[in-house]
């Protein structure tokens, strides 16, 4: 048994696989793969989740935090980067695990990634709603409180979880059930799509930036960092730095636990791998480019709001656009806010997207019933069954549940598969030195080590019931594992067939 739990799926099986499909053509450069990073990492987190940390968490710190979050990336994507590299076929981590670390840290990157996505895409259509109500309220005044947002918010000013009087943040709901259908009904993953969204959000950021800049008062950046600069945690226990009356860590460090989510997205560009004319330099480039863009991007924007706005006044759903209402710049936060709009859609699409073909990656493996998860339409072509229940269970955490409980879960569960990520490529060049691997991290161990390190810190530095929401999911999927993925896997069906 414990042979089959690290069987790992053999390279020549995966590329058998590949041939049955068409292959896709090499066809991007290193811009094309930039942009797609940054169309997949820009939208909830700079536009709305911004506004909450720097009011709640840290301050005009979260500068810092910004920057902090996007080295902790860096090192991560290195990994990454070279992970797929090894597996030279259209992918993700699920599909490298399997064929470098075998079945049961393939299972567990896959169920984690579903979280990332799932999670990920309700706390994006959360952030959708508040931009949204932005834009229609000009035209139909305040939204009914019922339909307004999820019954409940956390409240740090009492550190607990209070009523809101709503019933259900109807939008959220509703922006996921039209994506739902657009995703079964498929959509030609265009790049002139996606290139239109990268240049809305990168217009944005920057009439953000520049007009925003003319309105910036240095008196609000002081004090700079009024939680101070860590707020670390271990397991429920103070390590350093500030708390909320909650007991949730706050300061710089606790920031940048929480916009990290506006770093998730830029892997996408290693799953475009087999499209890349030349892999082993395009999608390092693509990778780090974009993640150094929107670094520098994010800092500025961070820099701007903190000092349009005294920080304890920023917006807490709609930081960057209200700050030009507070500007007495009502048409500019119109078309910032309708920009996020845009934006933020074209997110959702990637991560409600992603979860389902996660999900066929591991029906394809016998890892779940490919009746279900690996059905396609046949008219459509799509894996429909999956993608209505990946949209029912987004739906639901979307209507309900308070967009900082849904970021939290969605960041600790993906700094959990980059440390696996990064541990996996220290094991695989002990274990398996003579792999070929086009892309090489540089300074292995170093880099890893920081990666697996700095991801850690983050963890740490959110608030710790999220380790308790992450160990009962990836309970759940140890439950699933051994009762049915066991069993009924493509390496369990090789071992019955003998050698
Ligand atoms: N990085 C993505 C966003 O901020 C998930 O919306």
């Amino acid at each position: 048994m414990t042979n089959q739990l690290f069987a790992r799926k053999p390279l020549s099986l995966l590329l058998e696989e590949m041939k049955g499909e068409n292959r896709l053509r090499r066809v991007l450069g290193p811009v094309q793969l930039t942009a797609l990073g940054i169309g997949a990492v820009i939208g909830a987190g700079i536009f709305v989740v911004t506004g909450e940390a720097a009011n709640q968490t840290a301050g005009p710190a979260l500068m810092l935090s910004y920057g902090v979050a996007g080295i902790a990336c860096v090192f991560a994507a290195l990994c990454y980067a070279e992970f797929a590299s090894m597996v030279p076929v259209a992918g993700s981590a699920y599909t490298y695990a399997y064929a470098t670390l075998g079945e049961l840290f393939a299972w567990i990157i896959g169920w984690d990634l579903v979280l990332e996505y799932a999670v990920g895409a309700a706390t994006v259509a959360s952030g959708w709603s508040s931009y949204f109500k932005q834009v229609i309220h000009p035209l139909v005044g305040d939204v009914p409180d019922a339909i307004a947002r999820a019954p409940m918010v956390y409240d740090s000013m009492v550190g607990k979880v209070v009523s809101t009087g709503s019933v259900i943040d109807l939008f959220a709901v509703l922006i996921v059930a039209v994506v739902t259908a657009v995703l079964v009904k498929g959509i030609a993953e265009s790049a002139s799509f996606n290139a239109t969204m990268v240049f809305v959000k990168v217009a944005a950021v920057l009439f953000v930036i520049l007009v925003g800049s003319f309105y910036v008062n240095p008196e609000n950046w002081t004090p700079f960092a009024p939680y101070g600069m860590t707020g670390i945690n271990f397991f429920g226990t103070h390590v350093s730095g500030q708390m909320d009356p909650g007991g949730r860590p706050i300061g710089m460090l606790a920031g940048a636990a929480i916009i990290f989510f506006a770093y998730i997205g830029f892997d996408s560009v290693s799953t475009h791998a087999e499209e890349a004319k030349r892999p082993q330099r395009d999608v390092p480039i693509g990778i780090v480019a974009s993640l150094i863009i929107c670094t520098i991007l994010y800092i500025a924007v961070v820099a701007v709001l903190t000092g349009m706005v005294p920080y304890q006044q920023i917006d807490r759903s709609s930081g960057v656009s209200s700050a030009f209402q507070h500007a007495g710049l009502p048409w500019a936060e119109v078309i910032i806010a309708s920009a996020g709009v845009a934006g933020i859609t074209s997110v959702l699409l990637v991560m409600m997207l992603s979860a389902p073909r996660v999900f066929l990656a591991m029906s394809r493996d016998g890892m779940l019933p490919p009746s279900f998860f690996g059905a396609v339409h046949p008219r459509f072509r799509t894996p429909w069954k999956s993608t209505i229940l990946v949209g029912l269970f987004v739906a639901a955490l979307s209507g309900f549940l308070p967009l900082g409980y849904l970021l939290s879960l969605t960041n600790i569960g993906t700094l959990l598969a980059f440390v696996i990520v990064c541990a996996a490529v220290l094991i695989m060049r002990k274990k398996h030195p003579e792999a070929e691997r086009p892309f090489r991290c540089p300074m292995v161990p170093l880099v890893p080590i920081l990666g697996i390190l700095s991801c850690l810190l983050l963890m740490f530095s959110l608030p710790a019931a999220n380790w308790w929401r992450l160990g009962v999911w990836l309970l759940i999927g140890f439950v699933i594992y051994f009762l049915y993925s066991r069993r009924h896997s493509v390496m369990a069906r090789l071992a019955r067939a003998g050698p």
